[in-house]
């Protein structure tokens, strides 16, 4: 049977968009490569939230064909998500050889049009067409292959984004936004809790506008369990999002939930109270801020304002002490200024991040900031990036430190990567901790003491506990 490489690039997103194709195409008979110089087929999944990310994946491509070509080797290649969503057939004027572009809503075609490629039946495809219900054509999972995988599963609650941040091409790659239904979401839970997994992480461009568009929450959340009148009246008054939460909060087996990414206007009271109700919700949260500036917040079309952000962050601190808290920043938005970037600086001062990621603007094609006047030149872009870097890397570092000599519970997710005799588990706020372990505390809840840091690494030891 022909063998397959997948290789991916960008957010979580994409890792599961990728599991997924790779499931579908072992349950029809491919083989799952150890490399692209093996493979038969080798498939990138595109990323095109930054230029320096497109280039990546079209830089690979040139050289998978050219290396290919002069080892005379017959490999069908193809390009799919995002990028393929975004430049279509003008991927196969620029790189001829590439045999495939699939676009965001056609995963669940691949294994037919790899088919038909290796048949010989057809020479190109390219295929980027919307498709209804494609949100939940894709239900596959991987569990066997990794051993962060058969622990901790990503699940896709809905595709695309109607935000339409100006900077943001995600609208143009994934669409409208199209949520799936609770049962059908719980439904698959309840396949990977009967599989082994311990933890799930609910996944979407924008999840809590979660069933607000094309998705009545008409659903009754529980189906075994009989629910006092109360509080199902209660939770009517809930958003869609912390319905989902409450319903896969429910399934036996499941031990820790998460999700990515949210939007600062969805942290009603609804959600920040369903931290302190409801036990497996992980005391972490990445919410993104982009911007400590009101006025460039505006320029994005972001929705919130810096007091807003901040009121957010001392409400979940509040409901959930401890609870780690992520993000995403910009710089060099057109027309920031230095005082903008000052307001950046002294937000993320007073929010104190837990880590933040950090991202210098690169204008995308068809998005109104892309036209905006005042584009900020690159040397003042990479400027300020290091400077933000500086900032939020001291703070994490910071609070890194505080965990020594704390006991915190982790989910064993395997061996490490670079060290076999080590294992990695995450603490319920989402940072990674290394111990000595061993086959036996794999999938494991338990609890480590920690006993020192590196960088952005926990060491804990299970022996000492008090
Ligand atoms: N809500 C989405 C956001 C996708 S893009 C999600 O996480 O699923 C991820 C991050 O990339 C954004 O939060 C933003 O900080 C950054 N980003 C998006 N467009 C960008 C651009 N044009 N230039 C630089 N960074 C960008
Ligand atoms: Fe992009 Fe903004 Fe949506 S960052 S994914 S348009 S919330």
């Amino acid at each position: 049977m022909p063998s397959v490489f997948i290789k991916t690039y960008g957010c979580q997103m994409n890792e599961r968009d990728s599991e997924a194709v790779a499931a579908q195409l072992v349950a029809k008979g491919y083989t799952l490569a150890r490399s692209e110089a093996t493979a038969d087929v080798v498939l990138l999944n595109t990323c095109s939230v930054r230029d320096f990310a497109e280039q990546k994946a079209i830089n690979k491509m040139r050289n998978l064909v050219g290396t290919a070509r002069s080892e005379k080797r017959d490999q069908i290649v193809g390009f799919m998500g995002c990028m393929a969503q975004s430049r279509g057939k003008e991927l196969l004027d620029q790189l001829p050889d590439v045999d495939l572009v699939l676009g965001t809503q056609k995963f669940h075609r691949a294994a037919e049009y790899l088919d038909e490629l290796l048949a010989g039946k057809r020479t190109k495809i390219v295929d980027t067409a919307a498709e209804a219900k494609s949100e939940a054509a894709i239900r596959e999972h991987l569990l066997n292959g990794n051993a962060k995988t058969s622990v901790s599963a990503f699940v896709s609650i809905m595709q695309g984004c109607n935000q339409h941040c100006t900077f943001c091409i995600v609208p143009a790659t994934r669409g409208e936004e199209r949520s799936r239904t609770i049962p059908d979401i719980i439904a698959e839970c309840r396949e990977l809790a009967a599989r082994g997994v311990k933890e799930i992480t609910l996944l979407g461009q924008i999840v809590t506008s979660y069933g607000k568009r094309g998705w009545s929450s008409n659903f009754s959340w529980s189906e075994k369990t009989p629910t006092p009148d109360k509080l199902k009246l209660e939770l009517q008054h809930k958003t869609a999002f912390v319905q989902l939460l409450d319903a896969v909060h429910e399934i036996e087996g499941i031990e820790r939930i998460r999700f990515t990414s949210p939007h600062p206007k969805g942290y009603g009271d609804d959600l920040v109270e369903a931290y302190a109700r409801l036990p497996k919700l992980c005391e972490s949260a990445h919410i993104p801020l982009q911007s400590g500036s009101d006025r460039i917040l505006k320029l994005m079309h972001r929705g919130y304002t810096r007091e807003k952000y901040f009121g957010i962050i001392q409400k979940l601190r509040q409901a959930k002490p401890g609870i780690g808290i992520y993000t995403d920043i910009i710089v060099g938005f057109p027309g920031e200024t230095e005082e903008d970037f000052e307001m950046t600086l002294s937000l993320c001062r007073e929010v104190a991040f837990d880590n933040a990621y950090i991202f210098k603007y690169s204008q995308r094609r068809d998005t109104p900031a892309a036209e905006m006047a005042d584009q900020v030149p690159q040397g003042i872009r990479e400027e300020r990036n290091e400077r933000l870097l500086n900032l939020v890397n001291e703070i994490a570092a910071r609070k890194y430190d505080a965990f020594i000599g704390k006991q915190v519970q982790i989910l064993v997710e395997g061996p490490s990567k670079k060290n076999a005799a080590r294992y990695t588990g995450r603490t319920r706020c989402n940072r990674i901790v290394l111990f000595d372990g061993s086959a036996r505390h794999q999938g494991q809840l338990m609890d480590v003491k920690i006993e020192r840091t590196g960088s952005f690494t926990l060491y804990g030891d299970p022996a000492i506990l008090e």
